[in-house]
């Protein structure tokens, strides 16, 4: 018989819906990017980690625990990589929109000024991060013992994990921007930044 625990206990993650569709960042990320950085990249992170967990004490956890419970744990890289890169293009996809860019809200703009000098020195902060991350990685905005920071993370590395608030992210992962830019990822960030940045997400993170 199958009791409601049983339920809850073999529930699986499931793969969060685009906030809107695949070509409506286009032409600074095209839909055949978000395609394959959606559909096929953040969709296998979620089904490797249900196979991952499948039977074992985390199965039940939500995504933000299982990220906790395994940071740092020699045993758990595989579990902690894929749970971390759900939660982290989650998150990416919210850090973009249509028609993106511009000012940040007032609130946030006052935040910025006041931990960078402006809103264009923070921006600038967040391509250097973005183009010296070396190799695969995450360019951050966070709010960090309540000033704003910029951070980069390697791999799947998250800021979660020390204690930072997450308040928008840019992947520097190849597969974020090689369809459209090749290598050219300088040009990619400035791009993201110039017309898809959501700093309206960024204002809400804040709170
Ligand atoms: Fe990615």
């Amino acid at each position: 018989m199958t009791s409601i625990d049983t339920i809850e206990k073999t529930a699986l993650h499931v793969l969060p819906s685009l906030p809107y569709a695949e070509n409506a960042l286009d032409p600074v990320i095209s839909a055949n990017t978000i395609g394959f950085h959606y559909g096929k990249h953040h969709k296998g992170y979620v089904d490797t980690l249900n196979k991952l967990v499948a039977g074992t004490k985390l199965a039940s956890l939500v995504l933000e625990e299982i990220i906790d419970k395994t940071t740092g744990e020699a045993d758990k890289v595989a579990i902690f990589n894929n749970a971390a890169q759900i939660w982290n293009h989650t998150f990416y996809w919210r850090s973009l929109r249509p028609n993106g860019g511009g000012e940040p809200p007032a609130a946030l703009k006052q935040r910025i000024e006041a931990s960078f000098g402006n809103v264009d020195a923070c921006r600038k902060e967040l391509a250097a991060a973005a183009t010296t991350q070396f190799g695969s990685g995450w360019v951050w905005l966070v709010l960090d013992a309540g000033r704003l920071k910029v951070v980069k993370t390697g791999n799947a590395e998250t800021p979660l994990t020390k204690n930072m608030k997450p308040l928008l992210t840019i992947d520097v992962w190849e597969h974020a921007y090689y369809l459209d830019y090749q290598n050219r990822r300088a040009d990619y960030v400035n791009a993201v930044l110039d017309k898809l940045i959501n700093w309206g997400f960024a204002a809400d993170n804040l709170g």
